[in-house]
């Protein structure tokens, strides 16, 4: 049990897919999990456990913003000892390089959060997902062949962002603007777990044009099918 998931021990499994909106928690497990069963409504932030292809793994809501995901994270890592972490969600393109509905591998995750700031002060921490899941996120998504590229995104704090501070980023490569990953690599670092994260462009900031909820659907299968085929993949 801790604070925001009231989960008995050996209810969540070493493996677990972290979207930000619960309804999609609760999504991808009639979707895509065998026998999955509820283990968390508070705050209606849902958390299921069940398996794919055999293998246990749990989806848990994180809510948007990366103090919400340090919340489940912290407690995921701390009291149920969470091994392997891939976040599932959507960011804003801010790249030529992806398009709308593509799928982009994070291997690395700047911010402007002041959650890395209170860590580390003037020092400045590189957010950074596991090798040995992107490496093998990276064989999963070519051989389904589906559109997608590997590269950073920038957890931002703000989702309206009145200062465009995204022009900054895509100067210096980043792909994408999501709201949670950075906080996430951070506490994978912190705790010694693997962390990833998988999006899917359901806007372009850069390029104009977002998808509709319907194409957010379909889209949203490739990331889960690349999330949960890397899980599979990894414990081997
Ligand atoms: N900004 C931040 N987060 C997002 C966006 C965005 O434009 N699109 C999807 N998630």
């Amino acid at each position: 049990m801790s604070t925001h998931i009231n989960a008995p021990e050996g209810a969540i499994a070493p493996n677990v897919l972290l979207p930000g909106d619960p309804l999609r928690a609760k999504f991808i497990a009639e979707n895509f999990l065998e026998n999955a069963k509820c283990y968390n409504e508070v705050r209606g932030m849902f958390g299921f456990t069940g398996t794919y292809k055999g293998v246990p793994v749990s989806v848990q809501g994180t809510g948007m913003g990366q103090p919400s995901l340090s919340i489940y994270a912290t407690e995921l890592f701390k009291f149920y000892n969470v091994q392997t972490a891939i976040r599932v969600g959507t960011c804003g393109a801010v790249s030529e390089k992806t398009q709308l509905r593509d799928t982009i591998l994070v291997n690395s995750a700047c911010s402007d959060s002041c959650l890395l700031n209170q860590r580390f002060g003037n020092m400045h921490f590189a957010p950074t997902a596991s090798f040995e899941l992107v490496k093998a996120a990276d064989k999963v998504a070519g051989e389904m062949g589906i559109r997608y590229c590997v590269g950073s995104v920038a957890s931002s704090d703000f989702f309206y962002d009145k200062n465009e501070n995204w022009k900054k980023w895509a100067e210096y490569g980043v792909l994408g603007i999501e709201m949670e990953s950075a906080e996430l690599f951070t506490l994978a670092a912190e705790y010694k777990r693997r962390a990833m994260a998988i999006m899917t462009v359901s806007d372009h900031i850069l390029l104009g044009g977002a998808t509709t909820a319907e194409e957010r659907q379909t889209t949203f299968t490739n990331m889960m099918k690349v999330a949960l085929e890397t899980i599979v993949a990894v414990n081997k």
